[in-house]
């Protein structure tokens, strides 16, 4: 892949980068596929919450990345001693295969378009190890009529947009995803998986919402 920018929001260096992040990461699941040696990446990893969470846990081999410069220098300043990059490009830095496992955390839903969720997926695929675990959280495309009437409105406003994307007031741009999509989407990159769960998370305006989260594995035949 030649370098390509990625596509992030605006929001994300403004009011974005001060909201607390929110979806929780299951010990239990993370410990069911990832030991503790594991080499971690935290994809998206906005101010190093999780990075922070899994040194707490016991990993001692993970790195955080993010495109917002603004969200890494918070990171860094709140704690200093995580291993926090600004990566604005893909390819990422690093070899195929350098990852035992990565975290991805709320990220596919601040990418709404289909292309650049796919080269997210293909290039973690790329720096995932066969065998090794992706660990999703989303919040996939929900029912309730407050959501269903700002998918509607968006459509409005821009109807080629996939349905399912939608604005918030304070300026940031979100698609919850059907859950079989993400599925699929995964599927189509090379990952199989291994188990789900399902709960709510707080949303970053204080609503709550249905969450889905998956451990998938690398296929080892690509
Ligand atoms: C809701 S936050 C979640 C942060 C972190 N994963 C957590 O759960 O604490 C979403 C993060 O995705 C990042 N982001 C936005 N667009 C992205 C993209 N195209 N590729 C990767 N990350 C992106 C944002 O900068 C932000 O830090």
């Amino acid at each position: 892949m030649a370098g390509v920018r990625v596509d992030v929001h605006g929001f994300w260096e403004a009011d974005g980068a001060t909201k607390t992040f929110t979806h929780s990461l299951d010990p239990d699941l993370l410990a069911a596929h990832v030991p503790p040696t594991a080499r971690v990446l935290d994809y998206g990893c906005g101010y190093g919450r999780l990075t922070a969470r899994l040194g707490e846990l016991g990993y001692s081999h993970v790195v955080g990345v993010d495109p917002s410069r603004t969200m890494i220098e918070r990171g860094l300043r709140e704690n200093p001693r995580l291993a926090l990059h600004h990566q604005r490009e893909l390819p990422l830095p690093d070899r195929d295969g350098a990852y035992d496992a990565v975290l991805l955390f709320a990220v596919l839903t601040c990418v709404p378009d289909d292309a650049a969720q796919g080269a997210t997926l293909a290039e973690l695929a790329r720096v995932l190890r066969p065998g090794g675990v992706l660990y999703v959280s989303e919040v996939p495309l929900q029912r309730d009529a407050r959501n269903v009437a700002r998918y509607e409105q968006h459509q409005q406003i821009a109807p080629h947009s996939p349905y399912g994307t939608f604005t918030t007031e304070d300026g940031g741009l979100f698609r919850h995803l059907p859950a079989d999509r993400l599925r699929a989407l995964l599927d189509d990159h090379g990952f199989a998986v291994a188990e789900e769960r399902t709960g709510t998370a707080p949303t970053l305006n204080g609503h709550v919402a249905e969450c889905l989260q998956l451990a998938a594995r690398r296929r080892t035949e690509g």
